[in-house]
C-alpha cells in the first residue's frame, strides 16, 4: 500500500471531507489510485462519492477480522470504504478489545488493495476511530477553518498528533494543515495564515478558497473536479494534491 493519510481534525465542518474526497479524486484523475476510507458515522465521504451504506461492514472488520469492504465508486482509480450511522457504536463496540487503537492498522493489513494513496476521513472527534486513523497512518493532514476560530481547536488536534506520535505511532509525520473555506481578500485572512506559518513552519497547504461548487458537489455524488472541473474548488484541490505530492513524495 502507498501513503496512507489520515485527514483529521476534531473541529465539525471545517472541510475535511471535502478534502479527502476531492484529493483522492485528483490523484486518480492523474493517473494514480486512490481509495478514500469512510471512519464517519455521518457517512459524507460515502454520500459525496455517490454510494450509501450503514458502515455495519467496516465496524465488523474493525472487530471481527476480516477485510475492510471496498466499493468502486464509477470513477477510474477512485474506491471507497463506505462508512455510515453504524460506526457510531465502534466507540462501544471496540474500546474493551485489548489494543483497540491498532484495529483499523490490522484491517488494513488484511485489505487487498494496492493502492497509491489512501485517505481516512476522521470524524469530529478525538474519539477511537480518529485515534486508529491516526495510528493507521504514515501522514496526518490537518484542514483548518481559515479564520481565527479555527486556529482555536488547533492546539487540541495537535496535542493528541503528538500523544499518537510519543505512544502508538513513532512514524506518524504531520504532512501540514491545509487552510481551508478561505475568504482570501479580507485582512484576517493573512493574520491566520501567518499565525499558521508560525506554528508549522514549511508545512501549510495552499489555501483552499470557499467556493459555492464545493458546497453542492456532494449533493450530487460527485468530487468537484467532475462536478465543476473549471471552478475555483477544482482549481484549489489540484494545487493542493500537488502540494502533497511535494511534502510526501509519490
Ligand atoms: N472550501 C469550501 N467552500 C464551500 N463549501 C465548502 C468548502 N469546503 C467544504 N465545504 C462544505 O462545507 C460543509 C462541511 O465540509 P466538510 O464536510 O468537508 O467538513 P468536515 O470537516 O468533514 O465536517 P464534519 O466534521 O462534520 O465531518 C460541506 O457541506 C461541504 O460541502
Ligand atoms: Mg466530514
Amino acid at each position: 500500500m502507498g501513503r496512507i493519510i489520515a485527514v483529521a481534525n476534531h473541529k465539525g465542518g471545517v472541510g475535511k471531507t471535502a478534502t479527502a474526497v476531492n484529493l483522492a479524486a485528483v490523484l486518480a484523475a492523474e493517473g494514480a489510485t486512490a481509495a478514500v476510507v469512510d471512519l464517519d458515522p455521518q457517512g459524507s465521504a460515502t454520500s459525496w462519492l455517490g454510494l450509501d451504506a450503514d458502515g455495519g461492514e467496516v465496524l465488523e472488520a474493525l472487530s471481527d477480522g476480516v477485510p475492510l469492504p471496498v466499493r468502486d465508486t464509477g470513477i477510474d482509480r477512485l474506491q471507497v470504504v463506505p462508512g455510515g450511522t453504524a460506526l457510531a457504536a465502534a466507540e462501544r463496540r471496540l474500546a474493551g478489545e485489548i489494543g483497540a487503537e491498532h484495529l483499523l492498522a490490522e484491517a488494513l493489513g488484511r485489505t487487498r488493495g494496492t493502492w497509491d494513496w489512501v485517505f481516512l476521513d476522521c470524524p469530529p472527534s478525538l474519539g477511537l476511530l480518529a485515534v486508529n486513523a491516526l495510528v493507521a497512518a504514515d501522514a496526518v493532514l490537518v484542514p483548518v477553518e481559515a479564520h481565527h476560530l479555527g486556529l482555536r481547536g488547533l492546539v487540541d488536534s495537535r496535542r493528541a498528533v503528538e500523544a499518537v506520535q510519543r505512544r502508538l505511532n513513532p512514524q506518524l509525520e504531520i504532512a501540514g494543515v491545509l487552510p481551508c473555506r478561505a475568504h482570501c481578500r479580507r485582512t484576517l485572512h493573512r493574520e491566520v495564515l501567518e499565525a499558521l506559518e508560525a506554528s508549522f513552519p514549511g508545512r501549510v497547504g495552499p489555501p483552499i478558497r470557499e467556493n459555492v461548487s464545493l458546497a453542492e458537489a456532494p449533493a450530487y455524488g460527485q468530487p468537484v473536479t467532475l462536478y465543476a472541473p473549471r471552478s475555483n474548488g477544482s482549481a484549489d484541490y489540484r494545487a493542493a494534491a500537488r502540494w502533497l505530492r511535494e511534502r510526501l513524495g509519490g
